[in-house]
């Protein structure tokens, strides 16, 4: 909706690119802050213009000012997940834009790849899994540990694929966690949680034993946006606010240079088949 009514829909010139990206960025955190509240029966929260942008996010979402450490934490998150080289949501937008559709189209696609837990709703997936073993405010940080190793020794004894460890480059460790680790490991602290670090040290802990399989950013963001108050269903559309400025720029990338995106697929079926 906002890409065929803006006003610059039909033009992809860099200068209406740049202004339809900014445009875009601008209203997301309208866009997710009252999606989140409309769920809970609230009305729409006016921007601010005395706040920065996470500040400002933090306020229209939640109708109250946040106090700096929250708002550093959440700012953390969002420069963090802004932009990734070649992800899979990337190369969509780089795939529709190579057919010289327009920069909203490649953003509807790219928001549509990113909403796989493989992908960008993994951090959603990390708080089901969190909830699946349970959070016990009144449990010890060992005890809510002892009982996430436990859930994890199970589930990779089932083969099952753990949300949140792995990635498809970072074979050692994804090295946006340190720094999302510490912002987390600040709200556990400002919310008074370590029942969520008991579960997110014994997960990583039983991985770490029984695979070697380091987490990656999705992990430490999912129990970050939870203590914040965010909704698990707007993790994603968190991400996706942030992520806006990494597709946009490749967009208009792509533009610059463009070439149709068409790879081959080599074909593995049967050999030709005899038409009778
Ligand atoms: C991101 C991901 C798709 C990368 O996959 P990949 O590079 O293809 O890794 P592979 O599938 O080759 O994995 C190698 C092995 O590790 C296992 N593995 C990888 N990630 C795993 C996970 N999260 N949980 C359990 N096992 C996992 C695979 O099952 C495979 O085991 P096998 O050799 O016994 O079959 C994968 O790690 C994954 O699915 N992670 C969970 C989703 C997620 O958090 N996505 C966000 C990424 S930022």
């Amino acid at each position: 909706m906002l890409g065929a009514r803006h006003e610059l829909a039909e033009d992809s010139s860099p200068e209406a690119n740049m202004k339809k990206a900014i445009d875009l960025w601008a209203a997301m955190p309208a866009v997710v802050a009252y999606d989140q509240r409309r769920r809970r029966g609230q009305e729409p929260v006016e921007a601010r213009e005395d706040l920065d942008y996470s500040a400002n996010f933090l306020w229209m979402t939640f109708g109250e000012e946040q106090v700096p450490e929250v708002v550093e934490a959440f700012n953390v998150s969002m420069i963090l997940y802004a932009e990734h080289s070649f992800n899979a949501s990337t190369f969509t937008a780089r795939v529709v834009t190579s057919t010289l559709s327009d920069l909203h189209s490649a953003v509807t696609a790219a928001i549509g790849a990113l909403k796989g837990p493989l992908h960008g709703g993994a951090n959603e997936a990390v708080m089901h899994t969190f909830d699946e073993i349970g959070i016990r405010s009144e449990e010890s940080l060992e005890e809510a540990a002892t009982r996430a190793k436990a859930w994890m020794e199970e589930a990779l004894a089932q083969k099952k694929k753990v949300m949140g460890f792995g990635h498809r480059v970072y074979k050692h460790g994804d090295s946006r966690v340190p720094t999302m680790k510490a912002a987390l490991d600040k709200m556990i602290a400002h919310y008074g949680r370590p029942e969520l670090l008991g579960l997110y040290n014994g997960l990583e802990q039983a991985m770490d034993e029984a695979k070697a399989i380091k987490p990656n950013l999705d992990y430490p963001a999912g129990p970050t946006y939870h203590l914040m108050g965010f909704d698990t269903q707007t993790f994603t559309p968190l991400f996706v606010a942030s992520r806006i400025t990494g597709w946009t720029a490749h967009v208009m990338e792509q533009v610059a240079s463009n070439s149709l995106i068409r790879p081959l697929s080599e074909y593995n079926g049967p050999e030709e088949r005899h038409v009778p």
